[in-house]
């Protein structure tokens, strides 16, 4: 403050009238108070203002996964226990993406580790592979409350990871596991129904890299009569491997 305001706001102070100053210009804010370059971290910004992550700045997974671990772009990061960044074979020829973690997943930091994941884990059994064979991860990184679908800026927020993961990987094909997932990767419109997304072949951007859409675990728990279908899209999946 300049000799100027200081005598200024003596004299309001005087005629009753407060001088209100911000913060931020202070420079005796505290320790941790929101300062103007606080915005590089998003954590103290209106999740909108907040810049999104370049996914093309990683040198390879292990720094994705570190950078998502403490990643604080949105509102998510206060509520989760973990995040969860993916696991499995960096060099994987699958790769299966889900919506955002789980309770479970959440605890834990790994995904579909819950009823969902041991689903999971079957129909990747039935195609005659393992968990360390294929890559897993979400659209989105930390568990939204209550298992909420992700809000329009949380998901900008968070593409970012899944399309430097994507890039890393190489995958020879991607299998989007519901609405969400498949919308995200094949930039759908919010109200695409399941039923024009699954049982075509797309393709994940300009890469080539084949991309079909299944069902959700979770719903394949609630609707078991479903399974069936999915199956007919695993195998769809499998015959892009030729
Ligand atoms: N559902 C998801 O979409 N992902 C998980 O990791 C767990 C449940």
């Amino acid at each position: 403050m300049t000799a100027l305001d200081q005598r200024r706001a003596r004299i309001l102070g005087q005629m009753g009238i407060t001088v209100w100053k911000s913060r931020l210009d202070s420079d005796d804010a505290p320790t941790g108070e929101s300062r103007p370059e606080d915005s590089k971290t998003g954590i103290f910004d209106e999740p909108e203002t907040v810049k999104t992550v370049d996914s093309g700045q990683f040198e390879n997974l292990e720094e994705v996964a570190s950078v998502v671990r403490g990643c604080q772009r949105c509102p998510l990061s206060r509520e989760r226990k973990n995040a969860v960044p993916g696991t499995g074979n960096p060099a994987a020829d699958w790769m299966f993406i889900g919506e955002a973690p789980g309770r479970d997943e959440d605890l834990q930091g790994l995904p579909f580790v819950g009823r969902s994941g041991q689903l999971l884990t079957s129909m990747i059994a039935a195609l005659g592979l393992s968990r360390d064979q294929v890559f897993i991860a979400n659209a989105i990184k930390c568990r939204p409350p209550d298992n909420r679908d992700p809000a329009e800026h949380e998901v900008e927020q968070c593409t970012p990871y899944l399309k430097a993961q994507i890039a890393m990987v190489q995958p020879r094909v991607i299998v989007a596991l519901g609405r969400i997932s498949a919308r995200l990767l094949l930039d759908a419109h919010e109200k695409t129904p399941m039923s024009l997304l699954r049982g075509a072949v797309h393709t994940y951007e300009k890469t080539g890299i084949p991309l079909i859409v299944t069902y959700h675990p979770a719903y394949l728990l609630r609707s078991p009569d479903q399974k069936r279908i999915a199956w007919q899209d695993l195998l769809l999946a499998r015959s892009q491997m030729n």
